[in-house]
């Protein structure tokens, strides 16, 4: 039997260029809203990877014309009216988004489907998709009394609502929104705290009527869409291991090109500077509706501790594992607090550091909603565990770079979740 491992030793240093993976986000709002607009739609520079290939499989099931060549991925739209009952459960792997995004968008299509996914997957938490579709008359039933997937959709009319959003979630949002779309009248939501915004800024360009207030969005149902090309930006969140790796390394020099930069999602660059980072934005631009820039980040003098509270969480939602490894290497300690979103990701991603950061002497302390993290402490090498969770086995990739000695990571092959190149790349930038 194949072992599933990579041992990586200390970087003496860790310079070069990078061109990120596309954004994972986007690449999956792109095949939704390609799949229900009249027409034909180009993806360019679509993320190829496990999570996204799971969306574009559903709609294949569906029976949309989906072609991909490479990261190009040209989409034959059926409309609001056409998509067709598939004929086997949906299978959507490892992805929340795939799964939660669906659920929205079949409670509105007339016509049966059963969702699935993989052992993590379905121990994450769906009624927060299911109880606001329900509200809109959705008629969705899931194991455990409607709380985890397997979830079995019969689509149908559904009534536009007024929601006040419980917890800050991206795809809880945009499953509203894509039911919102098939109703008659206005659903207005209202979000408490911000999250990633990709799904109102991407519809707009496909036509929807979205109207944003604030923290309120306006949507108002029965206004098809229409085919758009859509170039999706490199992702922050996969750049965030070599830029934290600049940050760690002595003597490192890393330009990161083209990346997304959308305030909704940089919250690491926010923390960073806090940290006394050094980091620079350059070249920023509009592509798609979505801002990006190039980042040149060379390792500081010294990081600083921070402390991070629950209303810049959603910012860095997952970029939480590589921020525990630089906070084990800054001076003084780090409270990470109303993060308990974490523990319901594809891992339980405060147990899964906090136990493999110990493993390598850092000094953690787990909190029911964040982590306490004091620095700057030597790492050493050890045996870790990807948790079967992909930035779990980046986090703790970069961490092995700063570690005296050896670490294998068990489990690699889940960077393929999002980052499929994610070793070559690494091991390209280690001088
Ligand atoms: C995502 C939103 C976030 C994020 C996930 C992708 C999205 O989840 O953690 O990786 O594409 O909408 P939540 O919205 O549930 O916080």
């Amino acid at each position: 039997m194949k072992l599933d491992t990579i041992t990586l030793h200390k970087a003496a240093r860790f310079s070069g260029e990078v061109i990120p993976p596309p954004d994972k986000s986007i690449s999956h709002r792109a095949i939704f809203f390609s799949s229900i607009a009249n027409g034909r739609s180009t993806v360019h520079n679509f993320l190829n990877a496990a999570d996204p290939i799971s969306t574009i499989n559903a709609f294949r099931m569906m029976g949309v014309d989906i072609k991909q060549d490479g990261n190009n991925v040209i989409v034959d739209g059926r409309g609001f009216h056409n998509l067709k009952e598939p004929i086997n459960v949906i299978d959507c792997g490892n992805s929340g988004t795939t799964i939660r995004l669906l659920t929205g968008l079949l409670s509105a299509c007339p016509f049966f489907t059963v969702l699935t996914g993989d052992d993590s997957l379905r121990n994450r938490p769906m009624s927060r998709v299911i109880l606001p579709l329900k509200q809109m008359n959705a008629k969705i039933d899931a194991r455990n009394n409607g709380k985890y997937a397997p979830i079995y959709i019969h689509g149908g009319q559904l009534s536009p609502i007024q929601y006040v959003m419980p917890v800050p979630s991206a795809q809880v949002k945009t499953s509203i929104i894509l039911a919102a779309l098939f109703t008659e009248g206005a659903t207005e939501i209202e979000q408490l705290i911000m999250s990633r915004d990709h799904t109102e800024r991407m519809l707009k360009a496909y036509g929807a009527d979205i109207k944003i207030d604030g923290l309120k969005i306006e949507v108002t149902g029965g206004v098809e869409l229409r085919a758009t090309d859509v170039i999706v930006p490199g992702d922050i969140s996969s750049a965030a291991f070599f830029i934290a790796a600049s940050q760690l390394i002595k003597k490192s020099e890393v330009k990161i090109k083209a990346v997304g930069l959308n305030p909704t999602r940089t919250g690491l660059i926010d923390i960073l500077s806090r940290m006394d980072a050094n980091i620079e934005i350059t070249n920023n631009e509009i592509i798609s509706g979505e801002l990006i820039g190039d980042l040149l980040c060379k390792c500081p003098k010294g990081l600083q501790a921070v402390t991070i509270k629950e209303d810049e969480i959603p910012f860095l939602i997952d970029e939480f594992p590589i921020i525990a490894v630089l906070a084990t290497q800054a001076e003084g300690t780090t409270e990470i607090t109303g993060a308990s979103e974490l523990r319901i990701k594809e891992s339980d991603r405060i147990s899964a550091m906090a136990i493999e950061l110990k493993k390598m002497g850092a000094d953690v302390e787990e909190l029911p909603d964040g982590m306490r993290i004091r620095g700057k402490v030597k790492l050493k090498g050890a045996r870790v565990n990807s948790h079967n969770d992909h930035r779990i086995a980046m986090a703790l990739s970069i961490a092995a770079l700063i570690a005296d000695g050896e670490t294998t990571i068990d489990g690699k092959s889940v960077v393929d979740i999002s980052f499929p190149e994610f070793y070559p790349t690494l091991l390209g930038l280690i001088k």
